[in-house]
């Protein structure tokens, strides 16, 4: 079997994504990382060099289970010990399945600074992806993240302070389409819906590339080179296209908090993949995404230029879910034969950020790809071992502003969770005392706020131990946040696995009572809790490690909105765990004494 040799050295660079310079993490000097493209069955090594001087750093492979490699799966506290600086580490696993997937940062809000990239894995020539010959014209590929001004050392202190300090990070200042963007400007003319968001949106000119570097660059003055320049690091993302073709468009999101709708003007999509899984294909004129989530979409280019159609559109990526504070980002789709450069009309509005019946709508349309041998349906109700029900709640902690799962809000440990099962240390690692809540108490009202309900939410670090094998069924429940009557859409990512997607439904979930979709539920690594709603999944807790599983906007987790599942406890001694990337924590301080657990 094949295998792919990187080394990165991670560090801070000057970067300029949106047209305005910042600090950002790179990865060999670059913003976004290097994409990663392997082959199914592939072994990845990719050696990191932490070249960041002041922080740890550990890099997470998203949509990867780590089978048997639990090690490698780069999170900080929970699989390994941030990698030191001026330390290295080598991730090795195996790129097991074809699809659509990134690696971001895992420590502290690294995401949020810019660490993350493509990694793509291509299905092998004997593997045939379902969709794979409905597409002709190749691959294209848009990961889309946004982007703030303020640092995110800025960003997690001001989360970090007192209730009466206490700093919300906001919207971000810009939407990035593989990690470009346009900082309060939008490309092509600004319709009357696009000045409505945000009246403080200038236009820049549209005109030919060439010309407008330099001089009629009116939008970014502090740049020095326009956002139509080819070479600059905020240039827009232009995909030329053939005509008469149909391609694959992946789409990943890495935000921080952003959820995001994806249109292509002029053009249908195709939805045939969601988290690297197969679905039975559905078309829709736009897609909504959450963070944490991937997509391919089958996209034709079936329009003839005219000369009311210059042969150019745009890709517009908008806000969805929150009042929208920040522009849309786009991009170009281009024909060969197109007329000019540039489309002649203004991009395509964004659904209303507030119509969140038409987001329900499309997540509701992801069923699995029928008869596809990738996409196996879950055990049977009966099989079910276990269901926790995991109620969603923003509250405050000791006068800390908090996100909390059963009123307890995750604090992560300084020995990683994987190390402390392998040396058998767990009760002077972490709260090894007793498992974390299976459920919130019955007279919770989730219609109320926290406050209004008289228990307690504390910070812990206890875990669920899952017995290797189990049937688990999660249910995610939201609630009223502090504030009455609101309530906000969490993506929800788990580690070391795909799950089952069994329903969604309104209010409070009432066991046993549910319609549950068993028959053709999508398997993805990322799902929604709506506002105010539940969502229920199921997996198989047949990876043996220690896997987070938490909201994947970057704020909520660093407020505490995650949990941990500690699969096959007594097979973590029996693995390969590397001596080095434990040695944190107690297991530091304890090590020359320890030998495995074996
Ligand atoms: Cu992409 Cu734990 O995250
Ligand atoms: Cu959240």
């Amino acid at each position: 079997p094949a295998k792919q040799n990187m080394t990165w050295d991670v560090e801070y660079i000057l970067w300029s994504p949106d047209c305005q310079q910042r600090v950002m993490i790179g990865i060999n000097g670059k913003f976004p990382g290097p994409n990663i493209t392997a082959r199914a069955g592939e072994t990845l090594s990719i050696t990191v060099n932490n070249k960041l001087h002041t922080e740890g750093l550990v890099i997470h492979w998203h949509g990867m289970r780590q089978v048997g490699t639990p090690w490698a799966d780069g999170t900080a506290s929970i699989s390994q010990c941030a990698i030191s600086p001026g330390d290295s580490f080598t991730y090795e696993f195996v790129a097991d399945k074809p699809g659509t997937y990134f690696y971001h940062g895992h420590f502290g809000m690294q995401r949020a600074a810019g660490l993350y990239g493509w990694l793509v894995v291509n299905a092998t020539a004997e593997q045939d992806e379902p969709y794979r010959r409905d597409y002709d014209g190749g691959e294209l590929r848009m990961l889309l993240s946004d982007w703030y001004h303020d640092n995110v050392y800025a960003q997690a202190a001001g989360l970090e302070q007192k209730y009466d300090h206490f700093q919300w990070v906001g919207e971000p200042q810009t939407i990035l389409i593989n990690g470009r963007g346009q900082y309060d400007c939008m490309l092509g003319a600004v319709t009357r819906f696009h000045r409505g968001i945000d009246r403080r949106a200038r236009t820049c000119v549209r005109g030919k590339e060439a010309k407008l570097c330099g001089d009629e660059e009116r939008c970014l003055r502090r740049s020095e080179c326009g956002p139509y320049c080819p070479q600059s690091q905020c240039a827009p993302v232009v995909f030329d296209v053939e005509p008469g073709r149909t391609y694959r468009l992946r789409i990943a999101s890495t935000t921080s908090l952003s959820a995001l709708n994806v249109q292509v003007q002029g053009h249908d999509l195709t939805v045939v993949e969601a988290d690297g899984n197969p679905v039975e294909p559905f078309t829709v004129p736009d897609i909504d995404i959450y963070s944490g989530e991937s997509y391919s979409v089958l996209l034709t280019t079936n329009h003839t230029p005219t000369f009311y159609r210059s042969g150019s559109f745009w890709i517009s990526v908008g806000v969805r879910g929150r009042p929208p504070k920040t522009l849309p980002a786009t991009a170009i789709l281009r024909y060969t034969n197109s007329r000019f450069p540039w489309p002649g009309s203004p991009p395509p509005a964004t659904p209303a950020w507030y119509d969140l019946q038409r987001s329900k709508d499309f997540t509701h349309r992801i069923n699995a790809r029928r008869n596809a041998a990738e996409a196996p349906p879950p055990p049977r109700t009966e099989q079910v071992n276990r269901t926790i029900v995991m109620l969603n709640t923003q509250t405050l902690v000791g006068g800390h502003m908090k996100w909390a799962v059963n009123n307890v809000s995750l604090t992560l440990p300084a020995t990683p969770y994987l190390g402390a099962y392998f040396y058998g240390v767990q009760g002077s690692a972490f709260d090894a005392s007793g498992e974390a809540p299976n459920g919130f108490p019955g007279g919770y009202d989730i219609d109320l706020p926290p406050a209004n309900n008289s228990y307690e939410t504390t910070l812990s670090d206890r875990v669920y131990e899952l017995p290797h094998g189990a049937v688990v069924d999660v249910v995610l429940q939201n609630a009223d946040m502090r504030r009455d009557n609101d309530s906000e859409t969490h993506p929800w990512h788990l580690h070391g696995h795909d799950f089952w997607v069994l329903g969604y439904g309104e209010g409070r979930y009432t066991s046993g009572r549910e319609r549950l979709n068993t028959e053709d539920p999508p398997l993805r690594n990322t799902v929604v809790v709506f506002p105010h709603g539940w969502t229920a999944i199921r997996f198989v807790a047949d990876n043996v490690g220690a896997w987070a599983f938490h909201c994947h906007i970057e704020p909520h987790l660093h407020m505490g909105m995650g949990a941990v599942f500690v699969e096959g406890a007594h097979k973590i001694r029996e693995l390969d765990v590397p001596r080095e990337a434990m040695m944190c924590g107690v297991i530091r301080t304890t090590a020359a004494a320890l030998t495995p657990a074996k």
